[in-house]
């Protein structure tokens, strides 16, 4: 299952380099209304903890690991195009990921575990260079907000 929840906006003043946004508590509550979570989930790109600390508020074990350390306790650092398996119990991925990987992340969450839940832009469903994931991987539903998220941009060297 693929459930693409979200569209989150650019921001030229974003950290480009690590694709670092901090999705705003209300998307992850809203997925967690309109999709039932496992309790074991995976934050594979977990950043600040802005998606762990929601669903941890509502019950659930999630494991976080990140390719970069932030203000954020993780369980491990990785790069997750280097795993070859999820953490013991995880079936489930819930995150948040790189935009300029998001194909890359896509596939590569597929191959790692049954059910992924991925907050996107609304035009990644416009391609055709997608197809395999779009139409041959088992995408299940696709939730649009209207109105378009707030991420929040903060740079490692920034105060909040
Ligand atoms: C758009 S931010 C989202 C952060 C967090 N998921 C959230 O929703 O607030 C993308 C995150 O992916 C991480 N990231 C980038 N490349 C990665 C990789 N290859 N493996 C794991 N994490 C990666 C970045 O460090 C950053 O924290």
């Amino acid at each position: 299952m693929l459930s693409h929840a979200a569209q989150s906006g650019r921001h030229a003043n974003a950290d480009r380099g690590d694709d670092f946004y901090e999705t705003p508590p209300y998307a992850t509550s809203a997925l967690c209304v309109a999709e039932e979570l496992p309790h074991w989930i995976w934050e594979p790109s977990a950043g600040n903890g802005a998606i762990v600390r929601v669903l941890r508020d509502r019950g659930h074990a999630v494991v976080a690991s990140d390719i970069v350390v932030r203000e954020f306790e993780l369980h491990f650092v990785a790069d997750f195009f280097s795993l070859k398996k999820p953490p013991v119990d995880c079936t489930t991925i819930v995150s948040n990921p790189p935009y300029k990987d998001a194909d890359h992340f896509v596939r590569h969450a597929l191959d790692l575990v049954p059910h992924v839940h991925l907050l996107l832009r609304v035009a990644f469903l416009e391609s055709v260079r997608r197809t395999d994931v779009l139409e041959h991987r088992g995408l299940r539903t696709v939730r649009v907000f209207r109105n378009r998220l707030r991420t929040i941009t903060r740079r490692p060297w920034s105060t909040p």
